[in-house]
């Protein structure tokens, strides 16, 4: 295996410090760990973990170690990756290749680094390790078991990929289930991505209207917690039924090109490219603040918005100006990066604590169906997500209802 890549080795004890406190703040993965320590279902299979690259993924790193799995980690996005945590890893033993800033073609050749590992699993965060694996690591698709994909734009990639007979080994689709969607996009996103709006421009939320393009899990948490801040919310869709939902909960809605007009904040969380694209641009307000939450920084056109300026500086860490020609700034928030990871620390522990518990139960369950499953998509088993909900209330000291024996006769009949 290649030497780690480290940019900071001096970091480690601040990295180390970080993944103690996100350790103490995820109860359901510190329960995993210390069954798989017992069980050891990982022994002798190598797993390479490619997740934004902070705390809460590197304590899900050294869970699936503990379950006998030899590790190697690199980042799914340069700009989410903490160069402390990168170095807490080494310290770890682990194999991690990974760097804050990185160049996108330095990026790739980290994850083909991480894939030196000849991984049995992978676990993958929008898609890149198990493109690569199709694409240009065609030798070590033999020993593969399966990937876990964690967010949206990874699992519509996988579906694609499955739809045209073209995947070459099982993937769990762990964004689709209840215990991921409900909580990490509509809970976590909701929270982290204004946190990310707030600390990196020092601005208040309450009075603004804020637009959110795209109603989806994560537009939907943003826009109710936009709401509970005293934002006025207006959402645009390409659903009708989302928008609809939308418009029920409240929000206006109305064509993006029409709120862009009106909007103090504009956020694209559609997993969409040039969701925001230059004939915005033409109609935003001065000053306006532009923001992507959605998984690949493509979803605002800043290629285009670079074109259209005559000037550009930074305004703030993490809040580039954009001079257009009739004098109007515009604010491009973490560069068009997913906001809540590239400006601020990526979702809330216990948020993570639901999804990584989710990928280490999967990744444990493609390994116990060893070469059973089919070369498709495949949800996670139903008992993982009640399993995964069951340790978060317990954890909670919360205690829920079961059915009775004659509710449950009742629901599996059908005679009133
Ligand atoms: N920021 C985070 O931490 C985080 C967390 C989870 C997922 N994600 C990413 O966020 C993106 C959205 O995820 P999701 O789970 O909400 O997906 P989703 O499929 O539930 O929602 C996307 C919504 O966008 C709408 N849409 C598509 N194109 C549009 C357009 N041009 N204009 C307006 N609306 C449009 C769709 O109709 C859909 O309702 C994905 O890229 C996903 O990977 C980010």
């Amino acid at each position: 295996m290649h030497e780690n890549i480290v940019a900071a080795p001096e970091l480690a004890g601040e990295g180390l410090q970080k993944i103690e406190w996100v350790r103490r703040n995820m109860p359901i993965l510190r329960k995993i760990q210390s069954e798989f320590e017992k069980e050891q279902p990982f022994a002798g299979k190598r797993i390479t973990v490619c997740i934004h690259l902070e705390a809460k993924t590197a304590f899900l790193a050294l869970v699936l170690r503990s379950g006998g799995a030899q590790v190697s980690v690199t980042g799914s996005n340069p700009e989410s990756t903490k160069d402390d945590v990168v170095a807490a890893l080494a310290a770890e033993g682990l194999k991690v290749y990974a760097r804050h800033g990185a160049e996108p073609s330095e990026m790739r050749k980290y994850m083909e680094m991480a894939l030196d590992l000849k991984p049995h699993l992978v676990i993958d965060d929008g898609g890149d390790l198990v493109e690569i694996l199709h694409e240009t690591r065609t030798d070590l698709l033999e020993g593969m078991l399966g990937a876990c994909e964690e967010t949206t734009t990874g699992v519509l990639r996988a579906q694609a990929r499955a739809k045209a007979a073209q995947l070459q080994f099982p993937v769990m689709l762990v964004n689709e289930a209840r215990c991921k969607y409900l909580f990490d996009n509509v809970h976590g996103t909701g929270q982290s991505v204004w946190d990310a709006v707030m600390r990196s421009t020092n601005l208040v939320l309450a009075g603004k209207t804020v637009v959110v393009a795209g109603y989806g899990w994560c537009g939907r948490g943003c826009a109710l917690r936009a709401q509970g801040m005293g934002a006025s919310v207006i959402v645009c869709e390409v659903d009708p039924v989302k928008a609809c939902d939308a418009l029920m909960n409240g929000c206006r809605v109305m064509p993006l090109m029409e709120a862009c007009k009106e909007a103090d904040v504009v956020l694209s969380v559609t997993g969409v490219r040039h969701t925001i694209r230059k004939e915005h641009f033409k109609v935003l307000k001065d000053n306006a603040l532009l923001a992507n939450a959605g998984h690949f920084w493509e979803e605002i056109d800043v290629e285009g918005l670079s074109g259209m300026s005559k000037d550009r500086k930074q305004m703030r860490t993490n809040v580039e100006g954009f001079l257009l020609q009739d004098g109007r700034w515009l604010n491009l928030l973490g560069n068009g990066n997913i906001v809540n990871i590239a400006c601020a620390d990526g979702h809330p522990a216990e948020i993570m604590d639901t999804s990584f518990a989710l990928q280490a139960l999967s990744a444990q369950h493609l390994v116990q169906q060893e070469k059973q499953l089919a070369n498709r998509c495949y949800p996670v088993p139903e008992r993982i997500d009640q399993r995964v909900a069951q340790i978060r209330l317990e954890s909670s000291g919360v205690s829920f209802d079961t059915l009775t024996e004659d509710q449950q006769q009742y629901l599996a009949g059908w005679v009133a």
